[in-house]
């Protein structure tokens, strides 16, 4: 097995970003599993299909194939070949990959390439069920939160920055009720596994939360070398 790191938390505390810094310092691959969850919903909604109709959703799955490829250290996301990286950070395909992602059919597929990469190199992943369900046995897990105040001005910011025309009232209620589809869903909810660490970043910068999660993983490496 590789080695493994968990990033898991709500929309918007600021995981992708971190995660790549680490990455790039531990010398590991970045996987965004968000991504993937969020290549289905482009499918589903290129499709017409109904995000709320789970047989329908459960029908698609058979048609849909989620693929990593990299460019140099960037994530590129493929869906049935065809490149839909810079296709899916919209806040409308978000809403529906965290529609989509409470049903079985979608998480059995997604969960088990996600494992089958983690198993082959050493990675640092995010999403909502990494530290609890995918990677178990990671080295090092870190549950990262921020307040929906901060994590709202965040993508407020950021999308203004794009030049995206946004409504920091309507992020802060898409971001809520994200929160509370991905905390409170049946399978694989949203959780701070008992062994991660709690972050919050509402107070800390980037910098500041890569150096303590860098730290996390130095001593668990010592701990590693320690123990043979
Ligand atoms: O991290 P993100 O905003 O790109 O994720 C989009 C949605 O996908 C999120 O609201 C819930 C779902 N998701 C999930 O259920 N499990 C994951 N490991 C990652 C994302």
């Amino acid at each position: 097995m590789g080695r493994n790191v968990a990033i898991d938390g709500p929309a918007g505390a600021g995981k992708s970003t971190i995660a790549k810094r680490l990455a790039e310092k531990l010398g590991y691959i970045y996987v965004d599993t968000g991504a993937m969850y969020r290549a289905m919903a482009l499918y589903v909604m290129t499709h017409g299909i109904d995000a709320a109709n789970e047989e329908k959703v459960a029908e698609a799955c058979g048609d849909i194939r989620v693929e990593l490829a990299y460019e140099g250290k960037e994530q590129q996301i493929l869906l049935n070949g065809e490149n839909v990286t810079g296709r899916i950070r919209t806040e409308e395909v978000g809403n529906t990959a965290s529609a989509i992602s409470v049903y079985g059919c979608v998480r059995t597929k997604l969960v088990a390439l996600q494992k089958e990469l983690a198993a082959k190199t050493d990675v640092i992943m995010d999403g909502r069920d990494i530290g609890t369900c995918v990677l178990p046995d990671a080295q090092v897990k870190v549950y990262l939160t921020a307040s929906v105040e901060t994590r709202a001005q965040r993508r407020f910011k950021e999308l203004r920055e794009k030049n995206v025309d946004c409504d920091l009232e309507e992020i802060r209620r898409d971001i809520a009720e994200r929160d509370e589809r991905d905390m409170n869903r049946k399978i694989s909810p949203l959780r701070q596994a008992k062994d991660a660490h709690l972050l919050d970043s509402s107070d800390m910068t980037i910098d500041e939360v890569v150096a303590a999660i860098m730290a996390l993983c130095e001593s668990a490496e010592q701990t590693k070398e320690k123990n043979g």
